[in-house]
């Protein structure tokens, strides 16, 4: 185990924070995830414009991201994810101290995504919003975690890297592994990529942006 310990000579600046929480710990909402992953895998076999963007993309599976303006008007089921969603998003917010000049940060867009075996989604941010995430509804054994990037990347032509045995907040890359009901928030300058994903079972999540 990492120790997490800095030593009093040192100070941390700059800080990324990623945002972490155990949705199957609310009560009545275990149901609703069972609920949610029918909904998504439905809703993948009705939407025929979704099927073919993620074919003509190269997406291995299937996402509403370019076909479905709103799920929450698709199913009641992300109207209480949406809920979850608010309180978690604003509670963040609060948090890492955004001066939101007492305005809350509200929903602008959210998407299912069922990737495939041997899936990926390439590394990329999501531009003109404030916090983005993910809330994951199924992830199978073999299922892809999701890869986090250093966002002074650009910064470090000459740089040495960093020990690959050394504390995760000094890594230039780090992945979290996600579980059923695990919901993670970060902010949307942020860029991340999911790798191969290796699960028989599609890897099932539901991604967002908040403006
Ligand atoms: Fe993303």
């Amino acid at each position: 185990m990492t120790d997490l310990t800095l030593s009093p000579n040192l100070s941390r600046l700059f800080v990324t924070e990623i945002y972490r929480a155990d949705l199957t710990k609310i009560a009545g909402f275990d149901g609703k995830i069972d609920e949610m992953e029918d909904t998504c895998r439905g809703m993948a076999d009705d939407d025929e414009t979704g099927q073919d963007w993620s074919q003509k993309h190269g997406y291995l599976g299937y996402t509403s991201y370019a076909s479905i303006e709103d799920i929450t008007k698709y199913a009641t089921v992300f109207e209480d994810l949406k809920r979850q969603l608010d309180i978690h998003v604003n509670t963040y917010a609060t948090q890492i101290e955004l001066d939101l000049n007492n305005r809350k940060l509200k929903l602008v867009s959210m998407w299912v995504n069922i990737l495939d075996q041997y899936g990926t989604h390439s590394g990329h941010l999501h531009p003109h919003c404030a916090v983005s995430g993910t809330f994951y509804v199924s992830v199978p054994p073999g299922a892809s975690a999701i890869k986090f990037e250093d966002p002074r990347m650009a910064m470090m032509m000459a740089a040495p890297l960093r020990r690959g045995n050394g504390r995760p907040d000094r890594q230039n890359f780090v992945s979290f592994q996600p579980m059923r009901g695990t919901l993670l928030l970060w902010e949307s300058w942020l860029r991340h990529e999911v790798p191969i994903n290796l699960s028989e079972e599609p890897r099932i999540s539901i991604s967002f942006n908040y403006a």
